[in-house]
């Protein structure tokens, strides 16, 4: 396998910032050495010069080709792992669902179906659990020793994913005992569903209603449930896409009591707001996604909650629907758009972006973007850092490049972008998977089934 080294760049990981050469062999990061400082040869040479060499993306949150909501996610997993490399993401995490009244391996097994082969780059697997009882607890032992260590459950969608509070609670007391981790959707969904039905009775039925039914404090009140069902099982809990204030201020109560209890949040509540929803026409359809996307006042929260560490990873929820044909589906009755928004290509550069803006540092960001996804979801320091020993997936990032998001050059298989039009500066320039390159000179040089199965270890993250 050819050695590649990396010369001139600043190689800057969660905790360092280093004016240093990385030498690559065997797929791993094998040396770091001051730039000159020493007499290294490789088969390769990429120069980072005025660059930045960093860790590639980890996207702990993605649903490549969900079945959701009476339609399919756009993105395949060949489709989407390619964009996600566009980006400088070198690891997915997606989530595989549990078949109602089927088993969780019967879930697995399907998602490795779908992924085996064609991804770009490396992938792991959470599980999705829709129905809690005897059989699928006792299974979830069994996926924590094959590597999917965490399972997401959800007080949100009746009938399809909801859990009630005493299957939430013994999922968590299970993960307690095999050391999973229990990630929760927070949204009270029986009350948003009398919300809907009394909405569309009104004849509320464009998008923006979404954002009103869905309610900040129906959110708030799932977190501080899940929150205190944690406390009582006495394992941990992680809140995916976390999205108003009210429940930020959940988990910053909770960890300051010292609780074991992690947030994340997505792109989408950072950057976007009602506003969109609220676009005119039907356009406001392409921001449908559930949690919903809040009034932008919220946004001050969530950027306060990274930096404070009370929100510790930013993934997608990458959940595409093309607007043509699928979101097109709840044009008279907005509860029908399928929920989901497209980002997986652009979370790398909308965080750099909040670096150019000052909102962050670029340690955190490669803190909140790669190694604490990666630590929350027992994949370090194999992914997630430039360190010896660590896999080759490296990004030099050129954080001068100027680009303006749109569907027209975008990689994602879906037929809008939620940010169409925003300039940000920065972008991934070549990008390395286990030492291979995928993205070089931004060309795509990379192939379905290059990408690996992860099976995880557990969580290594304590507040
Ligand atoms: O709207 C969303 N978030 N769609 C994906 C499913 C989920 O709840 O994460
Ligand atoms: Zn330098
Ligand atoms: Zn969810
Ligand atoms: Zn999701």
């Amino acid at each position: 396998m050819a050695r590649t080294l990396i010369t001139g760049g600043l190689v800057v990981t969660a905790s360092d910032e280093l004016h240093v050469d990385v030498l690559v062999d065997g797929g791993k990061v094998v040396a770091l050495a001051t730039h000159g400082s020493h007499g290294w040869t490789a088969d390769h040479v990429i120069d980072a010069t005025g660059k930045y060499v960093i860790p590639g993306g980890v996207d702990a949150h993605t649903h490549m080709e969900m079945p959701f909501g009476g339609t399919t996610a756009s993105d395949t997993f060949e489709t989407g792992t390619r964009a996600a490399a566009w980006g400088g993401t070198t690891t997915v995490v997606d989530f595989a669902i549990q078949p109602k009244g089927g088993s969780l391996r019967e879930g697995l097994d399907a998602w490795h179906e779908k992924a085996e082969g064609r991804c770009a780059i490396d992938y792991a697997f959470h599980m999705i659990m829709s129905d809690v009882d005897e059989s699928s607890l006792k299974e979830m032992d069994r996926l924590v020793e094959l590597g999917v260590t965490s399972f997401k459950l959800f007080t949100a969608y009746p009938g399809v994913f909801l859990s009630d509070d005493g299957q939430i609670l013994r999922a968590m007391q299970r993960a307690g005992s095999n050391g999973g981790l229990v990630m929760t959707h927070a949204e009270n969904g029986l009350a948003i569903d009398v919300l809907v039905e009394q909405a569309l009775a009104r004849g509320e039925r464009d998008p923006r209603h979404h954002g009103e039914v869905r309610k900040a404090l129906l959110e708030a009140e799932a977190t501080h449930r899940v929150i205190k069902l944690s406390q009582v099982a006495g394992a941990p809990v992680y809140v995916v896409h976390v999205s108003a204030r009210e429940a930020v201020a959940e988990l910053a109560r909770a960890r300051d009591e010292g609780l074991p209890v992690f947030g994340e949040t997505c792109p989408q509540y950072l950057f976007l707001s009602t506003d969109n929803l609220a676009e005119p026409g039907f356009e406001g359809a392409k921001y449908v996604c559930s949690t919903p996307l809040r009034p932008a006042d919220h946004q001050e929260a969530l950027w306060r909650g990274l930096r404070t560490n009370d929100l510790q990873v930013v993934s997608t929820d990458h959940c595409p629907f093309c607007f043509k044909g699928q979101k097109e589906m709840g044009l008279e009755d907005f509860s029908k758009i399928p929920n989901g928004l497209p980002g997986v290509e652009n979370r790398m550069d909308l965080l750099h972006q909040a670096v150019v803006d000052g909102r962050i540092d670029r340690r955190r960001w490669i803190d909140i973007a790669c190694a604490t996804p990666a630590r929350m979801f027992g994949l370090y320091p194999r992914k997630g850092t430039i360190a010896p020993g660590a896999d080759a997936d490296i990004v030099v990032y050129d954080p001068h490049a100027e680009q303006t998001l749109s569907a027209a050059t975008h990689h994602m298989n879906v037929d809008y972008s939620a940010y169409e039009g925003r300039k940000v500066t920065g972008r991934a320039e070549t990008v390395l998977s286990r030492g291979v390159p995928v993205i070089a000179d931004r060309a795509y040089v990379g192939h379905a089934g290059h990408g690996t199965y992860l099976p995880r270890g557990l969580c290594q993250y304590t507040n």
